[in-house]
């Protein structure tokens, strides 16, 4: 059995812009995916027989990157990330699922997190119809503090570059890390998650319609980019006031791009007294929130009480990584 985790990942600036091109700065968490792979006589995907229409991103990997004509795969999935709520679910199964058969095929062949990141993009674009940025499949791979633009954002260091083909023409982003401060060591994120999923694909497709129809929303996107590089500044100065700032301030504007929901509000509200900052991240629709915080067991509580479930974790994880077995 080859087997390989892959963490989520949590947005704090810049979801939906990025898909335009402005940045985006994204953590990796604690929680995440781990998949095992081994052949077999029959396609099994968790315990169950394998209908490729149904994992378009596992039958992506399997048919377009791997071109993969083997005997057939048993292949287990364990996660402890809410699924289609925003934490980088099925970035973090590409990503996972692609190192296990990377391990399988060329089990002497070391890993390398940038080539997956790109296995698992075009994973993650094939099945958003082609509208899907590299922030979470790179941030899974690369783990820590990732920043993804179309152009070099300064103070960070430049990892690779990548571009995709979208329906609405052409994207280039560069991707970036940031070592996270000393000082920010001792602040939690806490994620709520409302109960309800939200598939990434629709809620980019509902962007882009607003965005068509109401062309002066792109004024939004404009401030979510200038809040994501103050809150960049932030975040690299270890200034948590200020970043929990930026974090607020960017919610207001996902707000007028009519991704929150009543519930992500109730779920930001409750939190605030707590935190530092509190937003949604991800999609939105549904999904989840986060909230930046120094009282992660009261922010948690206050999520609870507010009906959400809440998940605490730290900033910045290590990245794909293989497992012993
Ligand atoms: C989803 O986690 C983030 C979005 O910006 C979509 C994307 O970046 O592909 C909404």
């Amino acid at each position: 059995m080859a087997e390989a985790f892959a963490p989520g990942k949590c947005i704090l600036f810049g979801e939906h812009a990025v898909v335009y091109g402005h940045p985006a700065v994204a953590v990796a968490i604690d929680q995440g995916v781990r998949v095992g792979v081994r052949e077999s006589t029959e396609w099994i995907l968790e315990g169950e027989p394998f209908v490729p229409s149904r994992h378009p991103h596992i039958s992506h990997i399997i048919k377009n990157v791997f071109e993969y004509s083997g005997p057939p795969l048993r292949i287990e999935v364990e996660s402890s990330l809410f699924s289609a709520a925003g934490m980088g679910s099925s970035a973090a199964l590409s990503n996972a699922f692609g190192a296990a058969l990377h391990c399988l095929l060329n089990p002497e062949e070391p890993l390398d997190p940038i080539s997956m990141a790109r296995l698992a993009h075009s994973a993650e674009a094939s099945a958003q119809k082609g509208r899907a940025s590299p922030t979470d499949t790179a941030t899974s791979a690369l783990g820590g503090c990732v920043v993804v633009s179309d152009l070099q954002v300064p103070g960070t260091r430049h990892v690779f570059d990548t571009s995709l083909t979208t329906p609405e023409g052409n994207r280039d982003w560069t991707i970036n890390v940031i070592d996270i401060p000393a000082g920010i060591e001792d602040a939690r994120l806490v994620i709520g998650f409302s109960g309800k999923g939200s598939p990434t694909g629709r809620m980019v497709a509902r962007v882009a319609k607003l965005i068509s129809e109401s062309p002066e929303r792109i004024e939004d996107m404009e401030a979510i980019s200038n809040i994501t590089k103050a809150g960049l500044t932030a975040l690299s100065a270890g200034n948590l006031e200020a970043l929990g700032m930026a974090m607020n301030a960017c919610h207001e504007r996902l707000q007028n791009l009519e991704v929150s929901s009543p519930q992500l509000d109730r779920m930001v509200e409750a939190a605030r007294p707590h935190s530092l900052g509190a937003k949604l991240t991800g999609a939105g629709g549904g999904g989840c929130m986060v909230a930046l915080t120094q009282n992660p067991s009261r922010v948690c509580e206050a999520i609870e009480v507010a009906g959400g479930r809440p998940l605490s974790t730290g900033l910045g994880s290590e990245g794909i990584r293989v497992l012993q077995s």
